[in-house]
Order: structure tokens, then C-alpha cells, then sequence
């Protein structure tokens, strides 16, 4: 896993618990790399998980929520870092379209060993997208915490359901994102 991951999580975590805390947090979870990252660096997914889990302890927020709201601080990172990606979309759901054939494949040139997930989407109809997350990894959490936050900047308001759509191909989790018509009262 890219370091980019594991210092982008670190520094989540100084607003949630303050840098002290967090420096504490790390020591006491005795990790393989010492709790030191680079951006371009490789490292085990296991640590990932270990610095979660103690995250998650020391913070009392389940990891499940944690890695969503992780996706959402992701996806603003990715934002400032990769602008580019982002204003070459309209709208939150070309931008979904293009992470497959566009983004992730960039990602690739850049880090040669990213390990990427696959993400596959199809328009049921205009205002409903499916977008299926491949990967051994398991992030879905953190998936759907980098949809939520790509709706929040292009100020699009959906609806957003998750099923286990695992099959002969693998694990896959089946996100449905449908826009939602802004209430009556502000039309
Ligand atoms: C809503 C949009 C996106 C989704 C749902 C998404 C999903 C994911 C997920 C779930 C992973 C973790 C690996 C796995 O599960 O197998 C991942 C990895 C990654 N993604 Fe994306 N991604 C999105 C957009 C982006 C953007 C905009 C960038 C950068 C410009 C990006 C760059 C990366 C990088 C660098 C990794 C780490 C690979 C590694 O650890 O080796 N992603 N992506």
C-alpha cells in the first residue's frame, strides 16, 4: 500500500486526536516501519489495518466509520494534489466513469506497484449509476467514503446503497448512486 495512504491517515487522525495523542497511539502499536512513511514508499496492508484498528480504539469510532470519513479526507486531498482529474469531469458521475479508464490508469504510470481496485461503472438511466468495486483488499468502506466526498464537491446530492455483488469473478461490492431531485420547497 502507498505510503501516500498511511500519511494522508496520520495526519486524519492529528485532527481527530491531536498530534500527541497520535504519536503515542503509534508507538504503543509497535509497527514493522516504526510508524514512518514516505508518499512514494510501499507497505504492507497488515500495517494499514494495525493503525486503523488502534485509530479506531483510541478514537471510539468503529473502523467502518472510520474508513469512510478517511475516504471523504482522501478524496479532498486528492482534489488539491490531482485537480486536473477532477476538472476534466462535468459532473460527479463522468468523474466516476473516468477512475478506471482514466484516473487509475494514471495513478499506474506514476506508481508502477499501486495496488488499484476495480471500478466499473454503467448508467442504468440518467440520473443512476452502478459502480462496482473489485478488490481482494476489502475497502469498501473507504470507497464509499471517496463517492460521498466527489458528490460533496461537485454539490450533488444522491442517494448511495452498497450490496455484496460477489460472484465467479471475485469480490465485488455493488454501489448504486442515484441523484436525488432537490425537495419541493426549494424549487
Ligand atoms: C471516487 C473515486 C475513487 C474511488 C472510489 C477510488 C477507490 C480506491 C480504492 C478503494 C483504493 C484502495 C485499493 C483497493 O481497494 O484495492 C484506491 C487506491 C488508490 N487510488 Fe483510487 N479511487 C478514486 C479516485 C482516485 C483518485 C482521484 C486518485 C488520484 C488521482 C486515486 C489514486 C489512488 C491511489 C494512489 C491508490 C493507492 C494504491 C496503493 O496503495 O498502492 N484514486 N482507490
Amino acid at each position: 500500500m502507498k505510503g501516500m495512504i498511511f500519511t494522508r491517515l496520520i495526519e486524519m487522525a492529528d485532527t481527530m486526536l491531536g498530534p500527541d495523542r497520535v504519536k503515542m497511539v503509534i508507538a504503543e502499536a509497535c509497527l514493522p516501519s516504526g510508524g514512518a512513511y514516505t508518499a512514494v514508499g510501499n507497505y504492507p496492508h497488515s500495517e494499514a489495518v494495525t493503525l486503523l484498528d488502534a485509530f479506531s480504539a483510541a478514537s471510539c469510532m468503529p473502523v467502518r466509520d472510520l474508513l469512510g470519513r478517511f475516504g471523504e479526507h482522501m478524496l479532498e486531498y486528492l482534489h488539491r494534489r490531482y485537480t486536473a482529474f477532477f476538472e476534466k469531469c462535468p459532473d460527479a458521475f463522468s468523474f466516476f466513469e473516468s477512475i478506471d479508464s482514466y484516473v487509475h490508469v494514471e495513478v499506474r504510470k506514476l506508481y508502477f506497484d499501486a495496488e488499484l481496485p476495480r471500478l466499473v461503472a454503467a448508467r442504468d438511466s440518467p440520473g443512476r449509476l452502478r459502480f462496482d468495486y473489485h478488490s481482494s483488499r476489502h475497502l469498501e468502506d473507504f470507497a464509499a467514503g471517496l463517492i460521498r466526498g466527489t458528490l460533496r464537491l461537485f454539490l450533488e446530492n444522491a442517494n448511495v446503497t452498497q450490496t455484496d455483488a460477489s460472484g465467479e469473478y471475485g469480490p465485488c461490492i455493488r454501489f448504486i448512486i442515484e441523484k436525488q431531485h432537490p425537495p419541493s420547497h426549494v424549487l
